[in-house]
């Protein structure tokens, strides 16, 4: 059986030169068929809002949405970490409230830590959930929930200034008591500074080669069709499996193809013709 990865693991794996590979997941099955296969971790990320629910960006999703998917994935993958990603609104109203949602996702969907976006402006929420006994994994670089105040979803760091600036959130975050962080969309000589001056794993989206890769499950599979971000490799099309399918299972049907003989339910032998005998056939 699958053996669950620790912090203490996920630290080895750094320092040995072995990259973690995680990507999200939002479901039962899709978490179950990734602890089949492997992952590292899985992310129940707040990109659920746009995968799952269609809106167009993250800031919608509430805690509730993050704790109901994050109790499916756990119940099918118990063997793998699991972070919970702390949707907007969770952690920028004040720390108590912050640490209330952080202990929701531990009480009631058993995660192995949460992650929250932002630096130097959130180091202070960081610490107060550390401080309680809580693992949590930071998120600098493309921060989606704030990519209206970035101008959009668009890399960061590509000047010497901007780069210093994400440079200076990971040391926040990282003296905050984040045990890991992500990097997203930024150019990898900016991720190299991160990963050379701290010693904690650094997970990149769209950051380079990392401590180890997380990508968002629908994109790998080609099944996310509104628009697919440079950093993203699609290692399948899904989505062609499924409009093959759904043609030719509309087509059985219509053609009464489906249901055949071996999709029905027999009657016990002899019972067809007291049947038939008692509604006079
Ligand atoms: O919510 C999410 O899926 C993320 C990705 C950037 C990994 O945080």
């Amino acid at each position: 059986m699958k053996k669950k990865l620790t912090r203490f693991d996920l630290q080895t794996m750094k320092d040995e030169g072995r990259r973690a590979v995680w990507m999200t997941a939002y479901d039962y099955v899709t978490a179950q068929l990734a602890e089949e296969a492997g992952m590292d971790m899985l992310l129940v990320g707040d990109s659920l809002g746009m995968a799952v629910y269609g809106y167009s960006g993250t800031v919608p999703v509430t805690m509730d949405q993050c704790i109901y998917h994050c109790e499916a994935v756990r119940r099918a993958a118990p063997n793998t970490f699991i972070i919970g990603d702390m949707p907007f609104g969770a952690y920028q109203v004040g720390i108590e409230e912050a640490c209330r949602n952080a202990v929701r996702f531990h009480k009631e969907a058993a995660v192995d830590c949460v992650k929250l976006e932002g630096g130097i402006r959130v180091a202070p929420v960081i610490k107060a959930i550390s401080d309680g006994g809580m693992l949590v994994m930071g998120h600098i670089g493309l921060t989606p929930q704030s990519s209206g105040a970035q101008g959009g979803f668009r890399a960061q760091g590509r000047t010497a200034e901007s780069a210093q600036a994400i440079i200076d959130d990971a040391h926040a975050v990282y003296e905050a008591g984040a045990f890991s962080m992500l990097v997203e969309g930024v150019p990898p000589e900016v991720t190299k500074i991160i990963r050379d001056e701290l010693p904690i794993p650094i997970y990149g989206i769209g950051a380079g080669d990392c401590d180890g890769q997380v990508m968002i499950c629908s994109d790998i599979l080609g099944l996310f069709q509104a628009f697919t971000p440079k950093f993203v490799k699609r290692y399948g099309d899904v989505a062609g499996e499924y409009r093959k399918v759904f043609a030719a299972y509309i087509d059985e049907v219509r053609q009464g193809v489906f249901p055949g003989d071996e999709h029905v339910y027999k009657m016990v032998e002899g019972e067809a013709a007291k049947l038939a005998a008692r509604n006079n056939k």
